[in-house]
């Protein structure tokens, strides 16, 4: 029996129009709806998934416009172990991806999605990651048997008939097929989240070289929400190496002095590392002036553009972030961004209908209803909201979004930064001697391992943040940056490495963090404009205590000792570690990146044995 359409003639494009049925004849739907993006669509689904108890509608004046869903509780992260790489020739997976044999995939999945869709609406997504028709944007199509994706979607990209005018009768798009998998039987009722609780089932597959998504089993964000992780990730970094950009896991951050100049810097740091909040940083009280601005929080696609700048856009258009921690405190930009229009997913439901979480800054309510829908008590003696749990919220609503977030053109990127969450060892700030030198610092990055991992001792490393988003091997993705620096004509950003994390002799952290982030900033900033003072050290060019403005903060020159100073033993413990994280890449590796680790031995030889900034100023 033919499958009803609903939109099919918003698009006259061929290509699409054949994939479309192609899918719809695989996984068989109740019916087909093409997605225009209204308001109208939009609230039309939002009731249906409240009818379903897919959604809980809060309390209209105090949270207008928002919504709770709670997943299913097995469905609340994404899944690495289940997340592929599909490249023809494994080698080009690389050792810290997931390979699977193509063809064999193929089968596997054609296998899994057949009629899949039984009992549901398959939902046509058109999307565009990036401001719709921008140079550096590029539009994706995702099928989808979920309403929560069509929703999130819409507030995480530019979606709806719009993009597929954009896209006319021949223009190229990625295509993304998604399903929550736990096929219906013929008259069962869906369950509020459905998803295939057996974790073997899921599969979160990437074919780099056809530039296609096939996602299985889950409707978790980052494993569902395609144009995310999955496209302007993993698939888009592939993209960028062939085509001569970046697809980077990066904040992009304007920042403007009090004259008025602006800087833009992008930066990545591993999860955990408070990459929401440097993305919309408040200056301290009394800073001269500066304006901190927000273009994006989590991803940076950059390209060279004529005149020699590296220009970045957010291909988001929307945060999902992390809730619990996210308060007036640590975050208030994130805070004054969700009070509207957002969708909350796994945190507490309070009495009087609005949200709540662990780390939220405000007293929890008497009662609640915890995440896996039970009630709950302060005193329940377990968290009310789940550790990642999220909201999804317009960027457009954060209070300090950059005039030119939209702008086609992107923004020009001076400075990128790299972090991790390190104890001990690492300074606060230091800035690379050249090129390669940065690109080592950033490959080498990651925070310290946790208790929760007994046994491992030393750094966790997640190369430019991008561990589990490298849509290729990820050696090779180190030499297309290194290429990067070789082409001419290029004005290359600088690049830097920062560590918040430091602790002192007691155990405490050495830097107090969060808005004060801005002094490093304008540290930064001020390098990169030539305009502030720098030494060499053993892991590069530092700031002295009389180079970073501290005005208003009470931080002695020994407390700066104790977040500059370095132990020779340390830094020779990270050339020798570095060593064998280098070897797992074997001859893919750079050899420029292995000069450089040998150039940091040199210099951490040639150091004494506690080298301290303040006596070689
Ligand atoms: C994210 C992540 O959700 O990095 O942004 O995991
Ligand atoms: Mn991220």
């Amino acid at each position: 029996m033919a499958i009803a359409h609903d939109g099919k003639n918003r698009t006259n494009n061929a290509k699409l129009l054949q994939w479309v049925d192609e899918i719809a004849a695989l996984t068989q739907p109740d019916r087909v709806q093409w997605c225009d993006g209204s308001d109208a669509e939009n609230q039309k689904l939002c009731d249906e998934m409240v009818a379903a108890g897919t959604f809980t509608k809060l309390n209209q004046a105090k949270r207008p416009n928002s919504y709770l869903a709670r997943s299913h509780p097995s469905d609340v992260a994404r899944v690495e172990d289940r997340t592929f790489i599909c490249s023809e020739k494994k080698e080009d997976a690389g050792p810290t991806n997931n390979w699977a044999p193509p063809a064999e995939m193929r089968a596997q999945l054609k296998e899994q999605f057949k009629g899949c869709m039984r009992g549901r609406t398959m939902y046509v997504i058109p999307f565009s990651m990036g401001p719709i028709g921008s140079p550096i944007a590029q539009i994706g199509i995702e099928i989808t048997d979920s309403a929560y994706v069509v929703v999130n979607m819409r507030i995480m990209t530019r979606m709806g008939q719009k993009v597929l005018d954009t896209l006319g009768s021949d223009g190229f798009f990625i295509p993304c097929v998604h399903s929550v998998g736990a096929p219906l039987t013929p008259g069962q009722k869906d369950v509020p989240w459905p998803c295939e609780p057996d974790i073997s089932r899921k599969a979160i597959v990437h074919y780099p070289e056809t530039r296609e998504i096939w996602s299985y089993g889950s409707g978790y964000g980052g494993n569902a929400l395609l144009g995310k992780k999955c496209l302007a990730l993993r698939i888009a970094s592939a993209m960028a190496r062939d085509e001569g950009w970046l697809a980077e896991h990066m904040l992009i951050l304007g920042l403007e002095s009090p004259k008025g100049d602006k800087t833009y810097v992008a930066a990545a740091f591993p999860s955990a590392c408070g990459k929401t909040n440097l993305a919309m940083i408040v200056p301290p009280k009394g800073f001269g002036n500066w304006k901190a601005l927000t273009v994006g929080d989590d991803i940076a696609w950059i390209k060279p553009r004529p005149d020699g700048t590296l220009r970045a856009i957010n291909p988001e258009a929307g945060f999902f972030g992390v809730a619990p921690g996210t308060s007036y405190d640590s975050n208030p930009m994130a805070m004054e961004s969700i009070k509207a229009n957002t969708i909350f997913t796994n945190v507490v439901l309070t009495d009087d209908g609005d949200v709540w979480w662990e780390g939220m800054g405000v007293e929890p309510p008497k009662h609640g209803i915890d995440w896996q829908g039970n009630d709950w008590t302060p005193d329940a003696g377990r968290v009310g909201a789940h550790a990642n749990s999220r909201f999804t919220a317009p960027a457009s609503q954060c209070p300090t979004i950059d005039p030119a977030w939209e702008d086609p053109a992107g923004v020009p990127i001076s400075a990128f930064i790299f972090g991790g969450r390190l104890s001990k060892t690492f300074p606060l700030v230091y800035q690379a001697y050249d090129w390669n030198h940065g690109v080592f610092m950033a490959a080498t990055m990651g925070s310290e391992a946790t208790a929760a991992a007994i046994g491992v001792t030393g750094i966790r490393r997640d190369p430019f943040a991008m561990l589990p988003f490298c849509g290729y091997n990820m050696a090779s993705y180190w030499n297309h940056w290194v290429n990067m620096g070789k082409k001419s004509g290029l004005k290359l950003p600088q690049i830097f490495r920062t560590n918040w994390f430091r602790k002192d002799a007691n155990g405490k952290f050495a830097w107090p963090g969060y808005g004060q982030n801005m002094r490093v900033l304008k540290w930064i900033v001020e390098r990169v404009n030539g305009q502030v003072g720098a030494v060499e050290s053993p892991f590069g060019l530092m700031p002295r205590y009389e180079d970073l403005d501290l005005q208003g903060l009470d931080f002695t020159k020994e407390q700066f000792a104790a977040i500059t100073n370095i132990s020779r033993a340390e830094a020779a413990a990270e050339v020798e570690e570095i060593k064998g994280f280098f070897e797992k890449f074997g001859q893919t590796l750079p050899p420029e990146l292995e000069g450089q680790r040998q150039e940091f031995g040199k210099r951490v030889e040639k150091a004494p044995e506690v080298w301290k900034v303040v006596e070689s100023a």
